[in-house]
């Protein structure tokens, strides 16, 4: 039989613990709501009423059911009033000397039999728990933010927690509606492991100029469907909150660079900018702990007429190449209303791509997405050659040949013999260095990269690489005809991985690196990323759609690049790859897909 637990005490009600009691007291918990001073409880309970109220208004929370979740809440000042709670969760600051004190207190003032638990992110629960004289009750339960909202729960156990009260503690949250993972004592568990080298990288490319803070997020929300990109991910985290945990993980797990903190972040929390809490972080809210982002002096202007300034007129468009990328990219320009000339290495090659594009336009027509005209419209846009000589009076190039840079550069030299002056040339490259590209051409200035997504008439991401010869023109005429076609396009520097591939493939990475170490199990990894992160997918599933011959190849990309030590490929990875484990496409790879 499960202990019952009737009555638990919340230490802390800051952006964690105000959303802790909502779950507690939503499932009809009584619940003992402890801060610091009135001040800040008065400030917790203006978190709890507003989460309630706006969940009331979504329709969410009946009305009823909200007064009696209130009524099921009371509050004090200090630990005294937690004597006679059945358990106890601490939410306060991510400090271990703190967190110490606190238990220590807990310890003296609580029950004999009293759960007390910890809601840290990176910080030793073991250390935590022997400022007790009761470890074997000490457990960490790491809900995820916003608490009310996320499905995951980590229980991390230590070599002293008694095997009872792991037991209870999976059951309470069973009780609570979460989906529990039970782990060991590690620096960032699983979840926040994954999470922080992958933020703090972004923070360092926001810190670098090499992307603006709305390029960084847009690319993660709209590359890989993540719910919200990083840098508004630490904003709603708090940035001394991600400071500390950053700084612990990297004392706690074994200094890997990837987490010290990027500088900006200690600066940024020593000028009080730290997220929604304080109105103010990488972006600026209506006021402090509020979710709406208002427009500050860094807000990029959003008009049609900004996007066009210094952009060139496009209007016929040449594609070269006949794989999957180039039919996709044909499809969509041709869509978007511009003439296209599609350039393939024959009449054969032309006729595959043609009959492809068809295809995937009466998908669309099949699905009500197309009407029949808008379909014979844009087939007749497109016209279809096997010389590049038909590219001479074009206004835009886009290249989706082969990734081989012998290749490419071969058909720049061309395309700069042929092409009429003040073309924009384009590589959808997604590994190879755009300039390498450029400087076979005597135009540096005018050659971008225009990274689509596959599939390209899906995906709403467009990376617009400028290099350090690109002209402003050539990156502004870019981003206007991703505009045109419906996309978002990001701008961003010319760096291996780009924006999505640098921040995606090392957490991937990761991901494999923590699988190898037997931390946790494909299951529980794939499930801390969705329901406590809210990924589409968990890791080894993307890994397995992929395919892990290109995630190592890319992954090897960044390492040779960058240098950096954590980049080093997994040796699983490269084992599962030399065996032929590919995944999807190959039946197996991280996962047996032969039954399926
Ligand atoms: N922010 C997140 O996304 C997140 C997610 C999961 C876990 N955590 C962990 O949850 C814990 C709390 O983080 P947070 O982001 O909610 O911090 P926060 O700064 O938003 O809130 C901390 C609260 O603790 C209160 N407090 C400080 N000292 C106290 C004391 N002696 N007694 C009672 N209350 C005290 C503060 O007044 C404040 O309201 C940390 O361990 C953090 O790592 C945070």
């Amino acid at each position: 039989m499960a202990r019952e637990f009737s009555t638990v005490g919340v230490v802390g009600l800051g952006t964690m613990g105000a959303g802790i009691v909502e779950v507690f007291a939503r499932n009809g918990i009584d619940v003992l709501a402890v801060e610091i001073s009135e001040s800040a409880l008065e400030r917790g309970r203006a978190t709890l009423t507003g989460s309630t109220d706006r969940a009331v208004a979504k329709g969410k929370l009946a009305e009823a059911d909200r007064d009696a979740l209130h009524e099921r809440v009371r509050f004090a000042v200090g630990l005294d009033a937690l004597h006679s709670v059945d358990l106890v969760i601490e939410a306060v600051p991510e400090h271990l000397d703190l967190k110490q004190r606190i238990f220590a207190e807990l310890d003296r003032v609580c029950r004999p039999d009293t759960i007390l638990a910890t809601n840290t992110s990176s910080l030793s629960v073991t250390e935590i728990s022997v400022a007790t004289t009761r470890p074997n009750q000490v457990i960490g339960i790491h809900f995820f933010n916003p608490a009310p909202v996320m499905k995951l729960v980590e229980v991390v156990r230590t070599v002293v927690t008694a095997p009872e009260v792991v037991a209870d503690v999976e059951a309470l949250c069973a009780r609570l509606g979460k989906v529990d993972v039970t782990i060991n004592d590690r620096a960032g568990f699983i979840a926040n492991a994954l999470l922080f080298g992958y933020l703090n990288h972004a923070v360092g490319m926001f810190e670098s100029h090499y992307a603006t803070r709305e390029d960084i997020d847009a690319a993660m929300k709209l590359g890989c469907g993540l719910p919200m990109g990083p840098l508004a991910l630490m904003d709603l985290i708090g940035l001394d909150t991600a400071y500390e945990i950053l700084d612990t993980m990297y004392r706690r797990g074994g200094r890997d660079r990837r987490h010290a903190p990027v500088p900006l972040l200690k600066q940024m929390v020593t000028a009080g900018l730290l997220g929604r809490k304080s109105g103010r972080g990488f972006y600026t809210y209506q006021r402090p702990g509020s979710p709406v982002v208002v427009p500050d002096e860094a807000t990029p202007p959003a008009t049609d007429a900004a996007l066009a300034d210094g952009a060139r007129a496009i209007t016929k468009v040449g594609v070269v190449g006949s794989g999957t990328m180039a039919t996709g990219i044909i499809e969509v320009f041709a869509k978007a209303g511009y003439e296209v000339i599609s350039v393939t290495r024959g009449a054969e090659k032309s006729a595959t791509v043609c009959e492809a594009v068809k295809t995937s336009l009466n998908k669309g027509v099949v699905r009500g997405k197309l009407a029949e005209t808008d379909r014979d419209a844009a087939l007749g846009r497109i016209s279809w050659s096997a010389t590049l000589d038909h590219l001479a009076d074009v206004d835009l190039v886009v290249e989706a040949v082969v990734e081989e840079l012998s290749v490419k550069k071969a058909l720049f030299a061309s395309l700069d013999e042929i092409c009429k002056p003040g073309v924009v040339l384009a590589t959808t490259t997604s590994s190879l260095p755009v300039i390498d590209v450029a400087m076979a051409t005597q135009r540096p200035a005018d050659v971008v990269g225009l990274h689509f997504f596959n599939p390209a008439p899906v995906m709403p991401l467009v990376e617009v690489v400028q290099t350090i010869r690109t002209s402003p023109e050539a990156t502004a005429t870019a981003r206007a005809v991703c505009a045109a076609l419906g996309k978002t396009g990001v701008v961003c520097g010319d760096r291996s991985g780009f924006i999505v591939n640098a921040l995606l493939f090392p957490y991937l990475n990761d991901a494999v690196k923590m699988l190898e170490a037997s931390y946790s199990t494909t299951d529980d990894i794939d499930h801390a990323m969705k329901l406590g992160c809210g990924y589409p997918m968990g890791p080894f599933e993307l890994l397995d759609v992929v395919g892990l011959d290109v995630s190592l190849a890319i992954q090897r990309e960044l390492y040779l690049e960058l240098r950096e030590p954590g980049f080093a490929p997994a040796p699983l990875l490269e084992h599962l790859v030399t065996a032929g484990y590919l995944g999807r496409k190959t039946r197996r790879g991280f996962r047996d897909h032969s039954h399926r």
